[in-house]
Order: C-alpha cells, then structure tokens, then sequence
C-alpha cells in the first residue's frame, strides 16, 4: 500500500496512520517521504527498509544510513534499500525499539543506554569517561572480539545490534550559570537519556538527573520544568537548546555510542550474501559517519557561540571522582566487568 503524501507528520496519530498504512517492514517506499521524513530520499528497490531516527537529516548517522542504502540498491541489484525517517517521525528512541523488536520497523539507531534496559551488561559501553577518544570508542564499537556477544546477547529479545556509531561526547548545559564544579550543578533538573545510570550519574555529578525522550527537552526547558540537559554540541546547537540554555559547560564525561539495530527475523529475511554485502557497507558507513561527526561537532559549537552561547572548560577531575562509584554499582557481573575491561584495554 502506498501513503498519500502527508503535509505534517509528527503527531502520535498521524505516526500511528503511517505505521498501520505500512502494515510492516517490506514495503515500497511511502509516495513523497522524502520531503515529509526531511529529505533522507530511498532509491528505488524491491525492499525499502525503515530505519528510525531521532535527529534531523543533515546529522552524520542519517547521511551515511542514507548512503549506505544507496549502495545496498546497487550491490543487491536493487532487491534492498534503505529509508531513514528522521526528527522522531517513528517515535521517541524507547518506543522504536519496541517497534523494531514487533518488526514494525525494520532498524533503529538508539542510544546504547537505552539497551541497559534489555541487558544490563550494556552499561559497560556507556559509563562515564570509559572512553579516551572518538577513536578508542570507535575501535571497540565495531571490534567483534569485544563486543560480538554483547551485540547477540538480546537477540531472545528480539533485538540484534549490528554495530555501533560514535556520537560525540557529551557534556553539561543550563539556563542559569556556567558549571565548574560539581557543587555547581547543586539545585539543577537536568534532562538525562532514560536509563537508570544516566539518572545516577547525574546525581553523582552533583544535579538531578531527569529522564525525557530527547524532543521534549527544548519545551521542558523554555517552560522552566528542566534547568538544562546534556548534550554533545550538535544536539545542543541544531536542536536549538542553545536558545533557552546559553551556559554549555565541557564536563565530557560521557561518550555514548548509537548502536544500529534490527531483528534476527528482519535481518534474516535477507539471503547470507545479501546481509554480507549489508555489513560490509555498514563499516564504510561508520567511516562516513565519524568523519562527519568530528566536522559536526566543530561547526556546531561555532553556530552556538555565534548565536550568544557560553562555552567553558571546567576541571574535569573533580567530576570523573565524583562519578566513580558509578562502576562499583553498575559493573555487577563478570561479563560486564570483563567488557569494561577489555574497553579499557582498548584504550592502551
Ligand atoms: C544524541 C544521541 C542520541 C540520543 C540523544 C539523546 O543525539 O546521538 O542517540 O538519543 O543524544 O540525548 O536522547
């Protein structure tokens, strides 16, 4: 079935219209999508699958999902491409997982704090300070030998991750005053990811760590409901944070991957040499992706401070202590201890 062309799309009801009209992962592409989801265009194939994403069409990940489904059509000669429906057009990050475990949607890039919630040895990919760079955290990401059991650990769930995005690092911003120290962040709402972990560490941070899906972040803090959230600069600037939160504080103290996901029977409804020539072409869609990511960042932040932001850099010690009991709470197995510790490895 074909979608007639949709002039706002975004409202609950209008996502829920989409999604009974598709009626399921293997369908043409909707008729005018690409101008409704933002641009992120599929090429003609037998099979489009949805990909779900929470970020505009211009952001890294969605430039190089796109591509990489441009080059899956050529490969398969055009029996799969991709979609990407970005800005939440499927829903909140939690709620696209649930429709990619119903096989509703077909891939979703979620934060990988999120996966906590399915297995909670994913913690050890997302603590904060784990990683010493875009690089450490990228050469674990996609390292089989550390991270393949983890990725199939779910898949009883429903849920296989095939592999995982760098997104910047990310640090502290709010409507009242630059953050220095921990004692800074005392009296603060700060919007986090909806994990436990996000919430403790923020409180260890010395805030009050508020859970929210990501597109209700800018009301929340406009209405006063949140003093601020935590952010890498391109979520912050393009997201227009920046407008109601001016003080962005360079705390870095978290660096949390976006894992691509699909389901064992999504992914396997395509031949062995097709999901082959998928994965391949999904490392050169890392690269992609992290080469943007870096140029993104950057530009970012100049956008922000051009606008009237404030940057600092506070001492990042005193929150890297403050954050430390965080490991003796979460790593409480001895899988995820012994991934905890082959990330660090990673990192020498
Ligand atoms: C970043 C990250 C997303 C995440 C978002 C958030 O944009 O890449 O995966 O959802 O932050 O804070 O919700």
């Amino acid at each position: 079935m074909r979608l007639k062309k949709m002039a706002a799309v975004g409202t609950a009801a209008l996502v829920a219209v989409a999604l009974t009209a598709c009626g399921g992962g293997f369908e043409a592409p909707a008729e005018g999508s690409a101008e409704t989801s933002g641009g992120a265009g599929a090429p003609e194939a037998e099979t489009v699958f949805k990909v779900a994403f929470n970020q505009n069409a211009d952001q890294p990940e969605a430039v190089a999902m796109t591509h990489l489904g441009e080059r899956l059509a050529e490969r398969t000669d055009g029996r799969y491409s991709l979609e990407v429906f970005p800005n939440e057009t499927l829903g909140a990050q939690k709620d696209t997982v649930e429709l990619v475990q119903a096989g509703t949607v077909d891939f979703a890039l979620v934060a990988g704090s999120l996966l906590e919630n399915f297995n909670p040895d994913f913690v050890a990919l997302n603590l904060p300070y784990v990683y010493d760079s875009q690089e450490h955290q990228e050469a674990v990401l996609n390292d089989p030998e550390i991270t393949g059991d983890l990725y199939t650990s779910i898949e009883d769930q429903n849920i296989r991750v095939l592999g995982g995005f760098s997104a910047g690092t990310r640090s502290v911003y709010n409507s009242s005053h630059p953050i220095e120290t921990p004692e800074d962040l005392a009296g603060l709402k700060i919007r986090v990811m909806e994990s436990d972990t996000n919430t403790r560490m923020l409180e260890l941070m010395g805030g009050t760590g508020t859970p929210m899906g990501q597109g209700e972040v800018y009301t929340a803090i406009q209405s006063g409901v949140l003093d601020g959230a935590e952010n890498n600069e391109s979520i912050f600037a393009n997201l227009k944070h920046d407008e109601v939160a001016q003080y962005y504080s360079y705390t870095k103290h978290l660096m949390i991957p976006d894992l691509l996901i699909t389901s064992p029977e999504t992914f396997g409804s395509m031949s062995e040499e097709d999901r082959a020539v998928f994965l391949e072409e999904l490392q050169v869609a890392f690269e992609e992706s992290s080469e943007l990511t870096t140029k993104v960042m950057t530009e970012s932040q100049a956008a922000a401070e051009e606008a009237g932001a404030k940057f600092n850099e506070p001492d990042i010690a005193p929150f890297r202590e403050a954050v430390k009991p965080l490991l003796d709470e979460k790593l409480t197995t001895d899988t995820a201890k012994d991934l905890y510790d082959s990330v660090r490895a990673a990192a020498e």
